[in-house]
């Protein structure tokens, strides 16, 4: 049986266990397992990788940084943001050889782009995590000048309080990568002055449970474009699956 999982710590639910799962069954895959595997420490992870079986893993907090040292290799995008969700196993006579992706920034950009209007040019990031450095790289690829907002003030990002009427005239692309609005704390929202949200805004949450945040629902009622993170989960997904099944030079 070959192998394939998730690592990350603590590990409850899993939409990735779900959706491979699903998938194995739909397209009669007897072959592969796809397990959750809840490692505290990521030297764990070397048994992982040693286990032949093994081709591919997906990576999660807290050890999307973490696994960085145990890579032979990184994709662009995952050596620009210095930060892996996807690796793929190879075994040859020497051990075993890692290659580390970041595919969140091909979900995020291919799920972007068929919403993208004329006016959409620049974007506000909310929140200045991992998922946060993805989209940052994505909007790079697609040209879109971009903006961080946090709750921090730091050199060239702008504080919650500085998102102005100005600010969001000019900005009509506003994306959450920040926890704010997830089940169960549906009813918070980032802190921005949805009243001056217009129909020529696009607000993309990276959030997906639950499905209509209260971000989006502000920005809808303001007649803005929505868009909740689930097409860019399964995007992702999809592309770890073609990444593990390549054929590779080792
Ligand atoms: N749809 C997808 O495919 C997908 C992929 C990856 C992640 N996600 C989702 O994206 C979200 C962010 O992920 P992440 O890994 O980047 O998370 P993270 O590192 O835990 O947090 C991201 C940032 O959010 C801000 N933040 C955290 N708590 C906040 C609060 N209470 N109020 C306001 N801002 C807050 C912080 O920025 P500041 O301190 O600068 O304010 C933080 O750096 C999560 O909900 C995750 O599930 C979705």
């Amino acid at each position: 049986m070959k192998k394939l999982g998730l690592i990350g710590f603590p590990l409850g639910h899993s939409f990735s266990k779900k959706y491979y799962l699903e998938k194995f069954k739909k397209e009669n895959i007897t072959d592969i397992n796809y397990d959750l595997y809840s490692i505290e420490h990521i030297h764990e992870f070397e048994k992982i990788f040693n286990d032949k079986d093994f081709y591919g893993v997906n990576v999660t907090i807290p050890h999307k940084i973490s696994v960085l040292p145990y890579l032979h290799e990184l994709s662009p995008e995952a050596k620009a943001i210095q930060a892996v969700n996807c690796i793929q196993i190879k075994h040859n006579s020497k051990g075993s050889y890692l290659k580390g992706y970041n595919t969140d920034v091909f979900g995020f950009m291919e799920s972007l782009k068929p919403l993208l209007e004329q006016q959409h040019n620049k974007a506000l990031i909310l929140g200045n995590g991992g998922a946060a450095k993805a989209v940052e790289y994505g909007l790079k690829e697609l040209h879109i000048e971009y903006k961080f907002v946090s709750r921090v003030k730091k050199e060239n990002n702008l504080t919650y309080d500085e998102v102005t009427p100005n600010i969001l005239e000019e900005y009509s692309i506003i994306i959450n990568c920040s926890p704010v609005g997830t089940f169960p704390n549906i009813e918070n929202s980032p802190d921005i002055p949805y009243q001056h949200i217009t129909p020529k805004h696009l607000l993309y949450d990276l959030v997906y449970n639950p499905e209509e945040t209260e971000f989006l629902k502000k920005g809808k009622h303001q007649g803005a474009k929505i868009k909740n993170g689930l097409e860019m989960l399964e995007l992702q997904a999809e592309k770890n699956w073609e990444i593990w099944n390549s054929i590779s030079d080792h």
